[in-house]
């Protein structure tokens, strides 16, 4: 590793798991100290031991619902008193409910927002003021393939709506940001391979068998592909990189 994390503060939500979990590990291992949270305590806590027997330096709180003003503003409160500031705001954590447009009820629709976008309010709106006073800092939210376009796999109106509100949240931040020093990016990762969906991938019944297989590069993302790019997102090496988003799908949305 060359640190290039080295003396940075990094706020990574939804830390228990997948994508949170491998930005976690990575960032640390660059130097960061990390701040993370989520709903799940084990998850969190697991990761956690991990990176400090690795050397590295992680403090997640759990369980923590970023949907909650309250909750993520005092995860800020706290996280700021143990760290001193904040350099990084990873938005990584939310959650959808997808499935056939004809069931999706409002209830589904409500929960999706609120926890897809609504939870990047909640925790921007609390970090924001500690990433004034830090002079300067980094956001990286995360949107997805599905804000770009329509799935026929699982549909997903709700998800990709939501998603498609992180993307243009984003470029509002980036514009609020400019004048601080605060730059803020999205990342689109495609189809990811996470503990919750590695078994439909082997389930023939299920619409999302065989995708590893048909994907353009012969596999389907990791988590630690999208935290590469994460990181890359976060450090000084991306300092011009503002009001973008990248898509991490392995090229599968435009390669036909
Ligand atoms: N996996 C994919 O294929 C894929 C594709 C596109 C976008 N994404 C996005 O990537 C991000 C990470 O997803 P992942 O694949 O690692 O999923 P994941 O479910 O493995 O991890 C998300 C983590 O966020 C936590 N979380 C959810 N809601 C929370 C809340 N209200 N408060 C606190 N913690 C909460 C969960 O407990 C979980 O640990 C998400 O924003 C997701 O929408 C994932």
């Amino acid at each position: 590793m060359t640190g290039r994390l080295e003396g940075k503060v990094a706020f990574i939500t939804g830390t228990a798991g997948g994508q949170g979990a491998a930005a976690a590990r990575l960032f640390a291992a660059e130097g960061a100290a990390v701040i993370g949270c989520d709903l799940l305590e084990e998850g969190a806590r697991a990761v956690d031991a991990e990176i400090a027997a690795a050397g590295g330096r992680c403090r997640s709180w759990a369980p923590v619902n970023l949907a909650d003003l309250d909750a993520a503003a005092a995860w800020v409160a706290a996280g700021v008193e143990e760290a001193g500031g904040i350099d990084i705001l990873y938005n990584n954590a939310s959650a959808p409910r997808v499935g056939p447009w004809d069931e999706l009820t409002w209830d589904d629709w409500r929960f999706t927002l609120h926890n897809e976008l609504d939870l990047i309010y909640t925790v921007t709106k609390a970090a924001w003021p500690h990433l004034v006073a830090r002079g300067g800092g980094v956001i990286v939210n995360t949107a997805s393939v599905s804000a770009h376009r329509g799935a026929t796999f699982t549909e997903q109106a709700a998800h990709g709506a939501a998603k498609g509100g992180v993307l243009a949240m984003t470029r509002h931040l980036a514009a609020s940001g400019a004048a601080h020093g605060i730059r803020a990016n999205s990342i689109s990762p495609g189809l990811i391979v996470t503990p919750q969906i590695a078994p439909f991938l082997e389930d023939p019944s299920h619409p999302m068998h065989g995708m590893r297989e048909a994907h353009p590069l012969g596999r389907l993302g990791e988590p630690e592909d999208v935290a590469k790019v994460a990181l890359f997102l976060a450090s000084d090496d991306a300092a011009y990189l503002n009001a973008i988003d990248i898509i991490v799908d392995g090229g599968q949305a435009v390669i036909v």
